[in-house]
């Protein structure tokens, strides 16, 4: 599919805490939403294209699971593909892919409502909490499908007839669950609605192109999602054009507030940033917020004011931020409660950081106090998941001294190539 593992490990000469980086970080496409648009090609009668792809791993094991079960994927450009879902489709997830990334659970909706079966193994993925699929299969029961759990995983059967619409709340806010069960009900018979659905901005991105190619969704980007369903979706070349990464651009900003001199973070979306620009710019960080673009000056004493962070579902702020941020509040003044409310075991990065010189305290599965600033030193490193290895990178950056970070495929699963992008900053980071 065009991507080497790349995988290895990091050597990082820190900055000791010197704010130097100049230049301009490009973010990528979504790692949460390219690999959303891949599965939608299920739902397609014709070829689904799809550009601003990531050159990551996460979206390339799904394209390889779209492979595997027999839709045609093709590389089409250094960021672009199509996918053509047609002939023979095997409805059951090739085990040793899916149980490598939870995000495979994401082709059950479309395979389910357009081949009335699927199978799939328990899922898998990042070590970030017990990461259930209840909400999936309640959802799919409600619109018409036998679920029997098996030991090696699950197999779901919808009625002779297709499913149908239903009216589905979901208990706990999930974006995969109302992602797949959004796609599963453009091809139900029938109204779905979907309460308590997810925000995120890559759900709207998703049923506005599904919307131009023959889907009736309404309600995308709020609580309530209004899917009217029944037939096959026609692109007609009509590119799916992937977002760009909120949560790269996010982490950059965190980067670029400690270590830059003067860095703009370009071709991203701000106003998905919201949280995260606005804690920042009360910390003291100077933020200039273009159209597509934020730019960071290092121009305000330090150090900068802490402040307390509670994870929060879209628009508030998010997880996949909140061990990145963590590094921030250990560069800052005063006493900050970071509170995770979205996963149970997503502080095991902790350690690490305090064996640098942070001072955080773990003061139970969910919570931790970090107080600062604390000068960090190198260390050798090994991240426990994706989001926590950038966090290792800011780290590892903010020290004083070299660090190595060992297993970097898990870093390599979200971000293309960060290595290249923040040596074109002036970072000292090389990979081995
Ligand atoms: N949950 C259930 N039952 C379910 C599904 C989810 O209880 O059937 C719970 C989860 O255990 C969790 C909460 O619901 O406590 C929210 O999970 P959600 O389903 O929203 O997470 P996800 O869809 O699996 C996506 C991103 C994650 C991101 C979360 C939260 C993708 C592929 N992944 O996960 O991204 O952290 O939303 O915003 O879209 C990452 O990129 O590193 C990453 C983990």
């Amino acid at each position: 599919m065009g991507l080497m593992t790349k995988g290895g490990r990091f050597l990082i000469k820190g900055l000791a805490g010197k704010r130097v980086l100049e230049g301009t970080l490009n973010v990528r496409g979504a790692k949460n939403a390219a690999p959303k648009a891949a599965a939608a090609a299920l739902l397609f009668s014709d070829t689904l294209h799809i550009t601003n792809t990531p050159d990551i791993e996460d979206f390339h094991r799904l394209l390889e699971l779209l492979l595997k079960i027999g839709v045609r994927v093709k590389k089409t450009g250094s960021d672009s593909f199509s996918l053509l879902a047609k002939g023979k489709i095997k409805t059951s997830l090739p085990r040793a892919l899916a149980k490598r990334m939870r995000m495979s659970v994401i082709l059950t909706g479309p395979l389910l409502a357009r081949f009335g079966r699927v199978s799939l193994p328990h899922p898998g993925g990042c070590l970030i909490g017990a990461r259930p699929i209840d909400l999936f299969l309640d959802g799919f029961k409600k619109m018409g499908a036998v679920v029997k759990m098996k030991e090696e995983g699950y197999e779901l059967s919808a009625p002779r007839e297709g499913l149908h619409g239903a009216e589905i709340f979901f208990p706990t806010i999930s974006v995969t669950g109302t992602e797949t069960l959004m796609m599963a009900a453009v091809l139900a018979r029938g109204t779905t609605i979907l309460r308590n659905a997810a925000l995120e901005p890559e759900i709207p991105a998703l049923a506005k192109f599904l919307n131009t190619c023959g889907a009736d969704i309404r309600g995308a980007g709020t609580s309530t999602i209004t899917i009217k369903g029944g037939k096959l979706l026609v692109s007609k070349g009509k590119p799916y054009v992937t977002p760009p990464d909120r949560i790269e651009a996010g982490s950059f900003l965190i980067l670029a507030a400690l270590l830059a001199r003067d860095v703009t973070i370009a071709s991203c979306e701000p106003s998905h940033l919201e949280s995260l620009i606005t804690l920042l710019t009360r910390a003291g960080v100077h933020i200039d917020v273009g159209k597509h673009s934020v730019r960071v000056r290092g121009d305000h004493k330090l150090p900068y004011h802490s402040f307390g962070l509670k994870t929060h579902e879209y628009p508030g702020f998010p997880t996949d931020l909140q061990a990145p941020m963590a590094v921030f509040l250990t560069q800052a003044l005063g006493e900050a409660l970071v509170f995770e409310t979205i996963f149970e075991s997503r502080l095991r990065y902790v350690d690490e950081l305090v064996r640098m010189g942070a001072d955080i305290m773990l003061l139970d599965p969910h919570r931790l106090l970090v107080r600062g600033p604390r000068p960090l030193r190198g260390k050798e490193l090994e991240s426990p998941d994706l989001r926590a290895g950038l966090a290792y990178i800011i780290a590892a950056l903010v020290a004083e001294g070299n660090s190595i970070i060992h297993n970097v495929y898990i870093i390599d699963r979200g971000y293309e190539r960060i290595e290249e992008r923040l040596k074109g900053v002036g970072a000292d980071i090389r990979r081995a």
